[in-house]
């Protein structure tokens, strides 16, 4: 699509994909290497949506609607930073997609309520967060949001990391569903025909990364900002020096032979680009080879700011006076063409439910 609005992606030629994120704040180097580095590659050959899933994070902070808000314009600073191009994918505000919420409904007709509360993602994120049996009804209606936040685009691919594998289970649970109770698709038809079959849902597929997480600087935890462990995508050159610096690895000398399957060398292999001298690294610090840390991580340290510098020019774009309204007004281009989709969508859902009573036109953006 264009800024304009006009179609550039024909969706028969290009396969269609969504993915998103709850707006929590501003990215950091995990984000990059576990999700946002394929999104880069991917939007010149897959129609790209990716949704700012801002109402996921009214799930547990309801009293912070102005964080929320802040968060989701920064969590788009930081894609344009990092290469998400907005006139190939359509950044996309979940709140004003009216089609997900429409559909989060009536797909909750679809779902036991216990399967929906039996999801080990759920389950995780009750015991991390402390949440007890004090969760809002919102908390776990998320996770029939996000089958409707997948299937109102009518995705074939969903990329995501590791954890969210569950939702999209459930997520296809609910297509199938769909298309059998309503579309007359057999219960013995393959999930790859569904749509053959008259199914209006395609059957989505997890894309998961190869690239496990990112370990943080404390040699130990993944790379998290609450965890203050996090190398930000927005950090000045001294300021990614110094966090590499930090990182931990716990070896005493340079002739100590070293672990490469440790917190720097994940780094290593990560952000060092010539794949001889990441091996000539292995190979002398497994043998303790007179190479001390403090030299790898210079390397490490130059070949992350080498990956930041044009993050940080383009983001210098998108900062200061005036930048908020120019992100808001990229927000709403894309959800425009999102709504677009999504509507259509909706209609064909609700034919297929007998909802469709008369037609309607809804002004969106
Ligand atoms: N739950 C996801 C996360 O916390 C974010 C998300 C919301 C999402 N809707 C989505 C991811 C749809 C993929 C598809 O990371």
């Amino acid at each position: 699509m264009s800024a304009s609005g006009t179609p550039i992606a024909n969706p028969s030629s290009r396969p269609r994909i969504l993915t998103g994120d709850t707006p929590t704040g501003s990215l950091h180097l995990g984000h990059w290497i576990g999700s946002v580095r394929r999104r880069v590659e991917i939007q010149s050959t897959h129609e790209c949506y990716f949704l700012l899933a801002n109402m996921h994070a009214f799930t547990t902070r309801v009293e912070e609607s102005a964080s929320i808000r802040r968060d989701t314009i920064e969590i788009v600073r930081d894609y344009l930073a990092m290469g998400i191009d907005p006139e190939q994918s359509a950044i996309t505000l979940q709140s004003e997609v009216p089609a997900i919420a429409e559909l989060t409904f009536l797909f909750a007709m679809l779902l036991p309520f216990n399967r929906v509360m039996r999801n080990p993602t759920l389950k995780t994120e009750i015991e991390l967060k402390g949440l007890g049996d004090k969760f809002a009804f919102g908390f776990p209606l998320y996770a029939v949001g996000q089958t409707a936040d997948i299937l109102a685009f009518r995705a074939v691919s969903v990329p995501v990391g590791e954890d969210q594998v569950p939702h999209l289970e459930l997520t296809r649970e609910v297509a199938r569903r769909f298309n059998q109770v309503f579309c007359g698709v057999p219960t013995d038809i393959e999930d790859h025909e569904h749509v053959q079959h008259g199914g209006v849902f395609p059957v989505p597929l997890a894309d998961v990364g190869k690239v496990g997480r990112l370990m943080g600087i404390d040699g130990k935890n993944k790379m998290s900002k609450s965890l203050g462990n996090a190398i930000m995508i927005a950090d000045s050159a001294k300021e990614v020096q110094k966090k590499v610096n930090k990182i931990f690895t716990g070896r005493q000398s340079p002739t100590e032979p070293g672990d490469t399957s440790n917190a720097l060398f994940q780094f290593v292999e990560c952000f060092i680009t010539d794949q001889a001298r990441v091996a000539e690294l292995k190979d002398k610090y497994s043998r303790g080879d007179n190479i001390g840390d403090g030299h790898i991580k210079a390397e490490v340290a130059e070949a992350i700011n080498a990956l930041l510098a044009p993050m940080r020019e383009r983001r210098a774009m998108y900062e200061g006076e005036g930048s908020d309204a120019r992100i808001i007004d990229i927000i709403m281009d894309g959800t425009r063409r999102a709504n677009r989709l999504c509507e259509e969508t909706l209609l064909m859902a609700k034919q297929a439910a007998g909802l469709r009573f008369w037609p309607r036109e809804l002004r969106l953006g």
